[in-house]
């Protein structure tokens, strides 16, 4: 058994009402580590990356590595890569990886760089909007790329090696920024990508292969150009904390009213989070070690938020911070603008008592690109309300998440079923939760 395959549970009951008190540490982000462990195949030096997240997106990535012939080795929280010689891949193991994860997509890069062809599964992740990889496509199709869609996958074709040409995102897409670069390392000449995304989990990505030897720069004004090299080395790299498992944590203690201590936890990559907490009413304290998370004011305040991408609000930090808002004096408005489907998991807050509603209008101001669709993309949420405990089935990651903190704060006790979703983002949750104080009755 590898180090990341920990004993998995389908569900788990536990009694809410116990303030939260303690300490958690986060590792390497999920949605960090992932790309950086890709970037790998690129070169055919050996590459480590340390202090990663145990968790199960991180396995499915050490299998699809193994599946281009190369060595993933985890030690110690330390990942080691080595591929020396990258094979194509068997497709029905892409397939089937594709369907567990949003990254295989990605390794389309080192395969045309090394191969000269690559496969592409159709995505696969968390359920929460259509999630397309059209970006992705049209741009590889500019670096030069010969594509045919098949049933589940595309083939792709560039015998020369790809060419470095001018993309422009028509919306600032994460995995279509970090497709561009991990395509255009090694295309022959200039790369320049507009509109592109710059998460630190991005700049993180491009600190990487500059260690690799890439030459890449970020402008001001979300343009990135990447000039082309011949060859990538190997790299050593300690991983980026997950700023969004820290942020869970945070609504985790003040909805609690308890008081967490986040070791791990960056200011930095968390400052429109940490206003939006205070404005709350959450309360934190920063140093060298991390952020301590507690509420700070004896009632929440109601407010008005939308997510967006960096550096706006988070979609992903939205799920707890609902939890948090429905025990806010007042009728706050969350607008979801990165995707068409986030709210789907408020139905069940509201059985445990909240009281949201979801509009398919803007809510609050700014119009998105739903703007006029029939999409539920923002809620108002109405509080203080009491939770009580339920039986709830999580559909995603992050929902997953929401419901784990709304049952903590509910009175009386939840059974979580599909709990194994969390394990793809979050490493040992049930053994952190108990550790905080939380009353885990049985975990299954
Ligand atoms: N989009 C397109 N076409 C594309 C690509 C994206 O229309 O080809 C749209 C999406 O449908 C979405 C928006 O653009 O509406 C943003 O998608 P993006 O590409 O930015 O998301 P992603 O790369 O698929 C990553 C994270 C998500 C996180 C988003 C936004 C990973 C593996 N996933 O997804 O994380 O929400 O960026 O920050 O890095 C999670 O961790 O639970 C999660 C969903």
């Amino acid at each position: 058994m590898s180090e990341t395959e920990t004993k998995i549970a389908s569900y788990l009951r536990l009694n809410g009402g116990q303030p939260l008190k303690g300490e958690v540490v986060v590792h390497g982000a999920k949605n960090s580590v992932s790309k950086q462990m890709v970037a790998a195949l690129l070169s055919e030096e050996t590459s480590v990356l340390e202090d990663v997240s145990l968790v199960e997106d991180v396995e499915i990535v050490s299998e699809m590595i193994r599946a281009f012939g190369g060595e993933v080795e985890i030690e110690d929280r330390k990942v080691t890569i080595k591929a020396p010689e990258l094979k194509f891949p068997d497709e029905a193991t892409m397939i089937a990886l594709g369907k567990k994860s949003r990254i295989p997509p990605l390794a389309c890069g080192p395969m045309l760089a090394r191969i000269g062809r690559a496969i592409i599964p159709m995505p696969g992740g968390c359920n929460i909007g259509r999630r397309p990889i059209n970006f992705h496509i049209d741009a590889l199709r500019l670096l030069g790329a010969t594509i045919t869609e098949e049933e589940c996958s595309f083939h792709l074709d560039a015998p020369e090696g790809l060419k470095g040409a001018k993309i422009a995102l028509e919306y600032p897409s994460v995995g279509s920024t970090e497709q561009v670069l991990l395509s255009s390392v090694l295309a022959d000449g200039v790369t320049e990508l507009s509109n592109a995304a710059v998460e630190p989990e991005i700049i993180d990505l491009i600190a990487v292969l500059q260690k690799m030897g890439a030459i890449i720069s970020v402008d001001t004004d979300r343009v990135i150009t990447i000039v082309g090299v011949k060859k990538l080395k190997g790299y050593h790299h300690v991983a980026l904390p997950d700023r969004i498992e820290a942020a869970s944590w945070a609504c985790a203690a003040a909805v609690t009213n308890g008081r967490i201590k986040v070791v791990g936890a960056r200011q930095l990559d968390m400052m429109t989070f940490l206003n939006k907490f205070r404005q709350v009413g959450g309360g934190f304290d920063i140093n060298s070690e991390g952020i301590t998370f507690y509420r700070e004011a004896d009632e929440l305040k109601s407010i008005s938020l939308e997510t967006d991408v960096h550096p706006g609000f988070m979609t992903d930090w939205q799920q707890p911070f609902v939890v948090m808002l429905t025990q806010a004096k007042g009728t706050s408005v969350v607008h979801e603008t990165v995707y068409e489907e986030r709210f789907g998991y408020v139905e069940a807050l509201n059985t445990m008592g909240a009281q949201i509603q979801l509009y398919n209008q803007c809510l609050g101001g700014k119009e998105c690109r739903y703007a006029g669709t029939s999409y539920l993309h923002s809620a108002s949420i109405t509080g203080p309300t009491k939770l009580h405990g339920a039986e709830i089935k999580i559909p995603d990651l992050r929902a997953g998440f929401s419901y784990v903190v709304a049952a903590l704060a509910a009175e009386g006790e939840s059974k979580l079923d599909n709990f194994a979703v969390l394990y793809r983002g979050y490493e040992d949750l049930p053994e952190k939760l108990k550790d905080l104080g939380a009353d885990i009755v049985e975990v299954g």
